[in-house]
C-alpha cells in the first residue's frame, strides 16, 4: 500500500479526528463515497504508551477497501521508537503519520503536536529518527507555525529534512484553533518547495472549493474533516467535479439515513451519554440543515435519544425529506465555536 498519488485526479483524504473518525464513521463515510485514504485520530506516546483498542480498530479497518494511516503524537524520540516496534508486529499497518499540529494547550505544553512548531531542529531529528527505523509509508501534518506563520519557509524544510514520503498542511497557524482565514498560498509554496507530494487541509468545505484551491497551490491532494461530517458524499462529489461531472446531489432523507447510520453506531459502542455523542455530529451536520440554523437550536436543547431523534425527522423527513442537502453549509449557520478544541483535550 501507498499513499494515492500518481494516478490521474486529485487524491482525497478523510481527516483524522479524536472521537470521530472511527472505525465505524469511515465505513458510514465509505458507503457515499470513500475517500481515497484515511487517517485515524492519533495515538499519544509516551513512557507507558499503549495502543486504544478503539484508535487500533480503526487503523487496522479497511473502509470501503481504501487504507487507513496511523498516526501518532509524540515528542521522545526513544518512545517513539518503542512504538514503531510495536506497530510492526502489525502487518497491515504500513502507513505513519506524525501530528504536528494539535493546538490543545495540554499538548503543545509539552512540546508535543503543535507545540513541535516552535523546534525545527527537534522536528528534523525526530523524522530523521522515525524514516531511519519505519519501512512504511511516513508522511507529516503540520500547521503553518506556532502563533506566526513566518517561519513557515523554515519549519517546511525542516519536515523534508526528514524525509517524508508526503506532507499535508492545515494553512492555519496551532494559535489560530479551527478559526480565522486560512493561507493557502503558504501551500502554495510548499508545493514549489517539495519534491514530495503536498496535501492541503483546512475549510475544504465542498467540491467547488477543494477544486479552487488545488488550482489556487497545485497541490496533490485535499485532506477533508468537519466538511465530511457534515456532508459524507463530498468525496464522491470532489471526484465528479475533478472529472467535470456534476457532483451528487442528496436530499434530506438521505442525510436522515446517514444519521440513523452514526446512531446505530453509537448505540452499538454503548457510549454512556448517547444523545451528547450524536450531537458531537448533528453540530457538524446541522450547518446545511435549514438556513436560520433552527435545526441546530432545536437539536441542541433536546433530551435524550428519542427527543434528538424527533428533531432530525421534523426537519429531514415528511415534506422536507426530497429538499436537496447544499454542498457548502449556510451562511451564519456553524458548528458551536470552541466544540472542537475541548474535543481534543480529552487525552492526557
Ligand atoms: C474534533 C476534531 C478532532 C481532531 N483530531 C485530530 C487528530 O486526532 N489529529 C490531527 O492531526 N488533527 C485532528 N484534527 C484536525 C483535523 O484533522 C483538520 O486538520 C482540521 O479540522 C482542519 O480541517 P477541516 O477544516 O477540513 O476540518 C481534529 C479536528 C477536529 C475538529
Amino acid at each position: 500500500m501507498s499513499a494515492p498519488f500518481g494516478k490521474t485526479g486529485l487524491a482525497t483524504f478523510l481527516a483524522p479526528m479524536q472521537d470521530i473518525t472511527d472505525a465505524d464513521f469511515m465505513e458510514i463515510i465509505a458507503r457515499r463515497g470513500p475517500p481515497d485514504f484515511y487517517v485515524a485520530e492519533y495515538f499519544r506516546i509516551h513512557e507507558f504508551f499503549e495502543f486504544e483498542p478503539r484508535v487500533l480498530r480503526a487503523v487496522l479497518s479497511r473502509p470501503g477497501g481504501r487504507p487507513v494511516c496511523a498516526q501518532f503524537i509524540g515528542g521522545d524520540e526513544a518512545h517513539i521508537l518503542r512504538a514503531l516496534r510495536e506497530l510492526s508486529k502489525y502487518p497491515q499497518i504500513t502507513s505513519l503519520d506524525l501530528n504536528l499540529g494539535c493546538p490543545a494547550p495540554k499538548i503543545y505544553r509539552k512540546n508535543v503536536g503543535g507545540g513541535l512548531l516552535r523546534s525545527p531542529e527537534k522536528i528534523r531529528a525526530l523524522a530523521r529518527a522515525i524514516r531511519e527505523n519505519w519501512g512504511g509509508v511516513f508522511s507529516v501534518k503540520m500547521r503553518l507555525g506556532f502563533d506566526s506563520s513566518d517561519a513557515f519557509e523554515g519549519l517546511f524544510s525542516a519536515v523534508l529534512d526528514g524525509g517524508p514520503d508526503f506532507v499535508t498542511v492545515h494553512a492555519r497557524t496551532v494559535k489560530q484553533l479551527y478559526r480565522g482565514a486560512c493561507d493557502y498560498s503558504k501551500i502554495a509554496l510548499a508545493v514549489k518547495m517539495s519534491p514530495v507530494p503536498v496535501v492541503a487541509n483546512g475549510d475544504i468545505w465542498s467540491a467547488h472549493k477543494a477544486l479552487e484551491v488545488a488550482r489556487q497551490t497545485k497541490c496533490a491532494g485535499v485532506m477533508v474533516g468537519r466538511h465530511a461530517v457534515r456532508n459524507p458524499w463530498i468525496f464522491r462529489q470532489i471526484s465528479e467535479a475533478a472529472r467535470s461531472e456534476t457532483p451528487y446531489s442528496p436530499t434530506l432523507g438521505e442525510v436522515r439515513g446517514y444519521v440513523g447510520d452514526i446512531l446505530r453506531s453509537v448505540l452499538a459502542s454503548s457510549a454512556r451519554y448517547p444523545d451528547s455523542r450524536m450531537k458531537k455530529y448533528l453540530n457538524f451536520i446541522g450547518a446545511s440543515v435549514d438556513p436560520d440554523g433552527a435545526f441546530l437550536r432545536e437539536m441542541r436543547i433536546s433530551r435524550g435519544v428519542p427527543e434528538l431523534m424527533r428533531v432530525c425527522d421534523k426537519y429531514m423527513l415528511g415534506g422536507r425529506a426530497r429538499l436537496t442537502f447544499p454542498q457548502e453549509p449556510y451562511a451564519g449557520v456553524c458548528p458551536r465555536p470552541n466544540h472542537e478544541d475541548r474535543c481534543q483535550d480529552t487525552k492526557k
